[in-house]
């Protein structure tokens, strides 16, 4: 068995994420109704919850065939013109990373996107002439973690637009039970909740710890996953009651310790931890700050009461809560 299996193929079977469900939908039944192909979709937000997976969805209800490629896949314009001329009618092409295209590839985009056309530039300097080549139409499926890192022209070309949430401990707890299933393991509800609740709200991440709490499961018990296994094994693997683990700490531990609590500018937190300030901000930061464990605030980020709590550490002039 593979991780395909883990994945959704129909966006019935799909947990989670209703409100861009319900939406697609519709999309997909009117665009198949109309027997055209979908609108250009783009999805935003943090890795792990499930962009591809949906590209794949929307590619299987609309009955056509998927091209997977990413942004920094692709390194010039000949690349894209080719990729889009080998689609067949309808077909999805879905770009993860798609903020990190570069800027000649994006420009081969545009008309492709607005009018399944692309310009070839034929000869050089005086009898230079440019001649258009028509497309097969297609739905471009766009992935990034912040629909900010987009040029306004690219974001302007895409007609549904959806952010992906984190998932409720109820929809990850039905994701690793789904998975469970698939994979062939025994779970019981509160083994199941446990995985969920240390997920960070990511399916992605449920699924992998899964995986690894089988393990513990197989060779230290009867192969059942209960809670307490779950605990064992994620405490084990230093995932903790929340779901943070070493990095998290170390980002909530550096900001208390060096910084007073903040505020602390991006850059200078990311020097100081040594980590990429791209990774924290669209990785970590966005389950910290839903955790309500820091705040952004205008001046930079700053640790809650809660952050100094779950760490221990009394915060200064303040009380354990
Ligand atoms: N596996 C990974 N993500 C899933 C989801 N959202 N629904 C069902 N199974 C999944």
């Amino acid at each position: 068995r593979t991780d395909y299996n883990l994945r959704p193929q129909t966006l019935n079977e799909y947990i989670g994420q209703e409100k861009a469900k319900e939406n697609l939908k519709i999309y997909i039944q009117a665009a198949k109704a109309r027997g055209e192909s979908l609108d250009h979709v783009l999805f935003y937000g943090p890795p792990g919850l499930g962009k591809t997976t949906l590209a794949g969805i929307i590619a299987n209800e609309m009955g056509v065939h998927l091209k997977v490629t990413s942004g920094p896949a692709i390194e010039k314009p000949g690349e894209i013109a080719a990729i889009l001329n080998n689609l067949s009618e309808g077909d999805v092409l879905f770009v993860d990373e798609i903020h990190r295209l570069n800027r000649q590839v994006e420009e081969v985009l545009y008309p492709a996107m607005e009018d399944f056309a692309i310009d070839i530039v034929i000869g050089k300097g005086a009898s230079a002439r440019s001649i258009r080549l028509d497309l097969p139409h297609f739905t471009l499926i766009g992935a990034t973690t912040r629909a900010g890192l987009l040029t306004a022209p690219l974001r302007d070309r895409f007609g549904v637009v959806h952010h992906l949430e984190f998932y409720t401990d109820e929809e990850l707890q039905t994701i690793v039970e789904r998975s469970a299933d698939v994979l062939g393991v025994e779970i019981d509800p509160q083994g199941a909740l446990e995985l969920a609740r240390r997920s960070r709200g990511t399916p992605r991440l449920a699924n992998r710890l899964l995986k690894r709490v089988r393990d513990f499961a197989q060779v230290k018990y009867d192969g059942k996953i209960t809670k307490e296994i779950a605990d064992f094994a994620l405490d084990l693997l230093e995932v903790d009651r929340y779901g943070l683990d070493q990095i998290d700490r170390r980002i909530l531990m550096t900001m208390i310790e060096k910084f007073m609590g903040g505020p602390v500018g991006l850059d200078t937190l990311a020097a100081a931890i040594g980590e990429d300030s791209g990774t924290i901000e669209d990785v970590y930061e966005p389950y910290l700050i839903k955790k309500g464990f820091i705040n952004r605030t205008p001046r930079g980020r700053v640790v809650t009461e809660l952050g100094y709590h779950h760490l221990g550490v009394v915060p200064e002039g303040g009380s354990m809560l």
